[in-house]
């Protein structure tokens, strides 16, 4: 008997809030099983959906290291685990697929090995397993993906997370270009620096988008969902960036920004209509541009990793 989990798809940064702001889809995301083995230690038997491009090595795969690290804690290392790892979302995306991977398998492990432990309790292992694929530390896909909701990383070391305050109707459109932009450039092309005036207005915005999602004032979200740090330094790793952007807005989209490291692009709507108008309008602009893209349409996922 094994235990079978999803983990959702996430937005990291969700444009205000970059690597401390983090946000849940209800689809896609990954699911993983786990099951007792005889043979100590934690085996990847198989993985599907990830086109022959993830590590079967448990030590160089998110989920793997995730559970491994988890069963260490817990004094563990003489159980045998399995995991299975079925991908059903892009892979560098800007989706947080790894860490919904990551996410998925401890949970899975809890639940097989009945730890009893919160999911804020395994977030810790989930991270270090995320950590494998995104080379730093940074908890705004793996948080939100475990734990569910709109969350903000206020410190990494000790972790320190919490739940903003969900605005009924809020609704995200996501257009997903194929395209492929990795995370370590999208960083790399980031400089170390800010003017004091961009840290200025940036913190503006991310307080306000925090006021408006406490007060469920969508435009003040709308209003604040601003990034002036970050985007303006990757919008020409996804070409037509700035007229998906448009189109979004003139859509009736609150807000529109870069999902992530890219290259996905999502919206912020305040119906399920509008959401609908602006991915169908940000796919078109992607088109004018050659390029094709995936649409995904969802509320914000309040569960985060559930047991299915
Ligand atoms: N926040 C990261 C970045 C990606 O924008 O590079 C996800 O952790």
């Amino acid at each position: 008997m094994g235990i079978k989990v999803f983990a959702p798809a996430s937005i990291g940064n969700v444009g205000v809030g970059f690597d401390i702001l983090g946000l849940a889809l209800e689809r896609p995301g990954d699911e993983v099983i786990a099951r007792k083995s005889a043979t100590p230690g934690v085996r990847i038997v198989k993985i599907t959906g990830h086109g022959g491009k993830l590590p079967y090595a448990t030590e160089e795969n998110t989920a793997g290291v995730a559970a491994l690290r988890l069963l260490e804690h817990l004094g563990a290392t003489d159980v045998g685990i399995e995991l299975e790892i079925h991908k059903k979302m892009p892979l560098g995306s800007g989706l947080g697929s790894s860490a919904a991977s990551a996410a998925a398998a401890v949970l899975a492990v809890s639940e097989l090995l009945r730890t009893g432990m919160s999911k804020r309790e395994l977030l810790p292992f989930a991270c270090m397993g995320e950590q494998v694929a995104a080379g730093g530390f940074h908890a705004d896909n793996v948080a939100p993906s475990l734990l569910g909701g709109i969350v903000l990383i206020c410190n990494n070391d000790p972790l320190d997370v919490h739940r903003l305050h969900v605005p009924l109707g809020l609704y995200v459109a996501v257009v997903h270009p194929h395209l492929q932009v990795l995370t370590r450039e999208a960083r790399a092309v980031l400089k170390p620096d800010i003017p004091l005036r961009d840290h200025v207005r940036q913190s503006a915005f991310l307080a306000g988008f925090i006021v408006g999602c406490f007060t469920s004032d969508l435009e003040l979200i709308g209003r604040c969902l601003r990034d002036v740090i970050v985007e303006p330094q990757r919008a020409h790793l996804i070409p037509g960036f700035y007229d998906v952007q448009a189109a979004a807005l003139e859509a009736g989209a609150l807000g529109c920004s870069i999902s992530g490291a890219g290259p996905s692009v999502f919206a912020l709507c305040d119906n399920s209509l509008v959401a609908e108008n602006a991915a169908y309008a940000m796919q078109h602009a992607f088109r004018q541009h050659d390029i094709a893209s995936d649409l995904y349409l969802s509320k914000v996922n309040l569960e985060g990793a559930t047991v299915c």
